[in-house]
């Protein structure tokens, strides 16, 4: 397999004069994937009953005889006016209970079975028409699920997804801890999505909405998935990384047939240590495999102070090396083209920075993927990046992936980025910082690690809850061989944890308190970290 290259393409947004110049273009540019119709819904089915397949089938054609393949997106992410107006029950409520309207993206609701059937139809419809279109080569389900909705439908498929994780009322009560606050519930259908109430909400309920929000777009991915096999050619979708993303990565990873991910410097600042976090992260979703950097800054970068600034020469193709380097089996961009007009018509596109992309395309196509081999991994756990966000914590000063971005960088590569359910033993040495929201199989997981004989980086702020937010006080004590006597936040850097070194070996002190220590576990060695230490390249070594 080549290592593919290329970014979205929106065809429908310019004259076909253009998409002429555009492949040639995209010829010399070595060009030999664009993402075609993300957002071209209303394009292609302008009215309920009424498909407009002719410009894709002349766009899918062109690209063909040009050398160039196509990733094909199902347009979900965007439903056209017509369907909003005909169900406007299938528009997104947020939080305060505003219910939104067509205009921009992202309007929709996965659990509105009207937009759950359209979304079907129009997913069968192009899987019928192209699936065995010479130009395909991977399907794009819908574009980075992300849409949070609180409405009535979110409601009653939030009850049964309760009902079939708890069973019951009684064990949902002892999970969520409702005696806190009388929110004791006595029958599932007393239990709302967390919309905007009076107060603070319950941690644990909104985290498992979170969950449910998770598993509700993936029932939304699958189903549309499980149409589009019928042709063989590999599904996947997009994933879009960040704190507010109601998806659990890990669990996705499982279900697509090649990982893909969208990344975005937010400055030009540590820009590619950011890219190489990234790529290990998605390598790690990919159990390994080559994975497809789908989009991303096309040479130019919209900072988040919403200057767009252009790369300094050599950047994009250090980023596309750090990728590559990373395992990607794809370096695609947001976007070929920008629009004329649109939202998003001042993006950063391909097209202007072709001088400085055109030879990163040329020998990035002629590759095939690397393999990478790490003995050492970092655990990145995106329910303990979620439990981070709760209010109320000792301290909202913790960022979960800023500081597992600083371990990633004191490992250096070559690093594994694994969730907290991938197989550990192979590595000689894992680190798990701030693992805020622990289970009992990951306490598992992390034990027999240990136990059989790999070295155990456990930092401060960790083993703080069970999955339920449920606190779980001194949860490690016994793996690390000391005793938590209390957390002590805004001291030391963010955090110190106080702690009796009872049975392990204080390798650090500081202000007469010990921050590092180690202890011989099994066969294993684990290193407690109970401060917010500024260099941490001394504690990973195995
Ligand atoms: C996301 C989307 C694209 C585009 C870019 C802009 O990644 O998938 O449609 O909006 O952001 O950065």
């Amino acid at each position: 397999m080549t290592v593919f290259f290329g970014g979205d393409y929106n065809p429908e947004q310019w004259p076909p004069a253009v998409w002429r110049e555009d492949v040639a273009l995209m010829r010399s540019a070595g060009v030999n994937l664009v993402t075609v119709g993300v957002f071209s819904w209303s394009r292609l089915q302008p009215a309920a009953g009424t498909y407009e397949f002719g410009w894709l089938d002349d766009v899918l054609d062109l690209l063909h005889d040009n050398g160039i393949g196509v990733c094909l997106a199902t347009p979900t992410a965007s439903p056209p006016p017509w369907f909003t107006r005909a169900h406007p029950d299938a528009m997104p409520v947020t939080a305060d209970g505003v219910r939104l309207t067509h205009g921009s993206r992202d309007t929709y609701c996965v659990n509105a079975p009207a937009y759950r059937a359209a979304s079907q139809r129009i997913a069968g419809a192009l899987g019928e028409r192209y699936g065995r279109h010479p130009a395909l080569r991977l399907w794009h389900v819908h574009n980075e699920y992300g849409t949070t909705c609180y409405c009535d439908h979110c409601a009653a498929a939030f009850r049964r997804w309760l009902a079939r994780t708890y069973g019951g009322t009684g064990v949902l009560n002892d999970a969520w801890s409702t005696d806190f606050w009388s929110q004791r519930y006595g029958r599932f259908d007393e239990v709302l999505p967390p919309r905007a109430t009076q107060y603070l909400s319950n941690p644990a309920h909104v985290l498992d909405y979170r969950r449910f929000v998770s598993d509700a777009m993936l029932a939304h991915y699958t189903a549309q998935r499980d149409v589009l096999r019928a042709s063989g050619v590999p599904v996947t979708t997009n994933f879009v990384l960040g704190g507010w993303v109601p998806v659990d990565h890990a669990r996705w990873a499982r279900e697509v047939d090649v990982v893909a991910v969208d990344d975005y410097p937010s400055s030009l600042d540590a820009h590619l240590q950011e890219r190489a976090f990234v790529a290990d992260l998605a390598r790690g979703w990919a159990g390994g495999e080559p994975w497809i950097l789908m989009e991303h800054a096309p040479g130019a970068v919209r900072g988040t102070d919403g200057v767009t600034r252009v790369m300094p020469p050599g950047q994009a193709r250090a980023a596309a090396s750090v990728y590559l380097d990373g395992g990607a089996g794809g370096v695609l961009y947001f976007q070929w083209r920008a629009g004329r007009g649109g939202a998003e018509q001042w993006h950063p596109a391909m097209v202007p920075q072709l001088a400085e992309l055109a030879p990163i395309g040329r020998s990035v196509s002629t590759r095939t993927p690397v393999r990478v081999d790490a003995t050492r991994a970092l655990v990145y756990d995106e329910p303990s990046m979620w439990a981070w966000q709760s209010p109320h914590l000792p301290t909202p000063f913790i960022d979960y992936t800023a500081t597992a971005q600083r371990w990633h960088r004191a490992l250096g590569p070559p690093v594994d980025v694994v969730p907290l359910a991938a197989a550990l033993d192979g590595y000689h040495l894992v680190v798990a910082p701030l693992l805020h929201l622990v289970s009992a199989a990951g306490h598992k997981a992390l034990r027999s690690y240990a136990e059989s004989g790999g070295t155990l980086v456990l930092t401060f702020g960790s083993g703080l809850a069970d999955e339920h937010c449920r606190l779980t006080p001194g949860a490690f004590d016994d793996l690390a061989g000391i005793r938590l006597v209390r957390h002590r936040p805004g001291e030391l850097g963010v955090w110190l944890d106080e702690i009796d070194p009872l049975d392990a070996t204080v390798v650090l002190t500081a202000d007469d308190r010990p921050v590092v220590t180690e202890h011989r576990y099994g066969r294993g060695l684990v290193r407690y970290v109970a401060a917010d230490l500024p260099d941490l390249a001394r504690w990973v070594r195995s």
